[in-house]
């Protein structure tokens, strides 16, 4: 356990001559939003949350943290999956709530410069309006802050085509632990001035640094979008099949699986029915383009890729509605799958040719324990989110041979060329199982890495390295 001091009422005095009473919150009611993510039923609180509004704000808490030996968690939408924003020392919540604004968007240079704490669909749909793209579409969209999309590199259903939250993030501005602020990168299309820091804290999940602007770059609208649903007999005849599309030259700008017991878990969860939901595993297909007639023609091709892959049928969402309410359903088929019973959520990803090994792999290992596993995700980057379900398994079993069967999991995941976590993080609840994918040389040089940032050690404590 870490040294850390205990908050008193000078430091909070202090807090509150920095932001302002209003913004040091200590009361048990409103800190409790701050105790909680997404990750499980994992409860930790911090002894106070604060919202600053600034860059100078935010410098000024993490030095009087930093000269306190307070341990401080900086946190955005609360949606993480890993852990990565729970308190698990104490000390304070950094929200960054309020640092909410579209600073700029600017079309000559196709770049934005925008704060951590925008809702990451307040920001696409800005950009939708005036008919340009920003693609990374994590199903928390609605709810999720961009901050934390950079802490976490999020990715979605869209990094088939479009990549992941690294590929547009070109500069940032960031607080140290120390309270000292630096900027890197900037709208620059090209740079290679000294190492490449922004890049370096996309991903490293509130561990370093904390981002109060990003300089994102953004696209222009792809003008025609197709969604298609596509039923097959077996997850490995979708996984077998999707490599089939890639090998005729078509990528989409999304790919997804969905195993029956998950649109099961939706349909039960929300009340409505998803089509061919009798099917055992689902490909839900989008195209995007400017020419229709591409489009078009790419759909059949698919059509064509499928049906000799021993689809089911081929549906295509014609209206633009339909499409909505399938995409609606993907979104929310995590929440669903967790409202049954407690779970571990796995977030494994192979390089996508080894998707149908991974498929295989998965069904084995939980066959082998009796545990059972409802998987969906994203085909199309070989990420697969697996849900370990605890249903009848005795809490015994569940804490002593879970870890022993993720490992396994894991291990195999290494082997096929993949790695534990794409898209979630390694926050608290996957960090024991990181040495299974890193090299002692990486470990090291990230906890030296570490330190250069963070001495002390303050910053997001209890998280990614052990
Ligand atoms: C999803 C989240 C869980 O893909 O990553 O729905
Ligand atoms: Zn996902």
């Amino acid at each position: 356990m870490a040294d850390f001091n205990k908050i008193n009422q000078d430091f909070l005095n202090l807090l509150k001559q920095i932001i302002g009473d209003k913004y040091v919150l200590t009361d048990k009611f409103d800190i409790e939003p701050y105790s909680h993510d997404e990750t499980e039923d994992l409860v930790y609180y911090p002894e106070v949350a604060v919202k600053p509004q600034t860059t100078d704000e935010v410098s000024a808490i993490l030095k009087l943290c930093y000269d306190n030996n307070i341990p401080i968690t900086p946190r955005g939408g609360g949606t993480g999956l890993s852990g990565g924003a729970l308190p698990v020392h104490g000390g304070v919540v950094l929200s960054l709530e309020r640092l909410n604004r579209i600073i700029e968007i600017d079309t000559d240079n196709m770049m934005a410069v925008v704060e951590p704490g925008v809702i990451t669909s307040v920001f696409q749909d800005k950009l939708e309006e005036m008919g340009l793209f920003y693609p990374v579409d994590p199903a928390s969209r609605e709810s999720c802050l961009l901050g934390g999309n950079i802490a976490e590199n999020s990715g979605g259903p869209r990094a088939v085509k479009y990549g992941v939250t690294k590929d547009y993030v070109y500069g940032l501005k960031a607080v140290l632990p120390d309270g000292r602020v630096f900027s890197s990168g900037g709208k620059l299309l090209k740079n290679v001035s000294g190492y490449n820091l922004t890049q370096l804290l996309v991903g490293s999940e509130g561990t370093l640094a904390v981002v109060t602007e990003i300089t994102f770059k953004i696209l222009a609208k792809p003008k025609h979008r197709q969604t298609m649903l596509i039923p097959f007999n077996s997850l490995n005849a979708a996984a077998t099949t999707l490599t089939e599309i890639f090998k005729a030259r078509i990528v989409p700008s999304a790919a997804e699986f969905i195993e029956q017991a998950a649109i099961k878990a939706a349909e039960d969860k929300f009340e409505r029915k998803f089509p061919y939901s009798d099917s055992a595993a689902l490909l839900l297909l989008e195209i995007d383009g400017n020419y229709p007639e591409i489009l078009e023609a790419q759909a059949e091709r698919i059509g064509e890729i499928c049906l000799a892959g021993n689809a089911v049928d081929v549906f295509v969402a014609d209206s633009p509605d339909k499409q909505a309410e399938l995409w609606d359903t993907r979104r929310k088929i995590g929440e669903a799958v967790k409202s049954i019973a407690p779970y571990k959520e796995e977030d494994t990803v192979v390089p996508r040719a080894q998707l149908p090994a991974l498929v295989e792999k998965i069904k084995q290992i939980t066959a082998k324990h009796d545990i059972t596993a409802i998987s969906y995700g994203h085909a199309g980057d070989g990420n697969i989110h697996c849900n370990i379900i605890k249903k009848d398994i005795t809490d015994e079993r569940w804490e002593n041979e879970l870890p022993d069967m993720i490992a396994e999991l894991f291990t195999e995941v290494v082997k096929l060329g993949g790695t534990i976590s794409g898209e979630h993080g390694i926050g608290l609840v996957q960090k024991r199982y990181l040495p299974i994918a890193l090299s002692e040389t990486e470990l090291d040089l990230m906890r030296q890495i570490k330190h250069v940032f963070d001495p002390k050690g303050v910053l997001n404590p209890g998280k990614l390295l052990v």
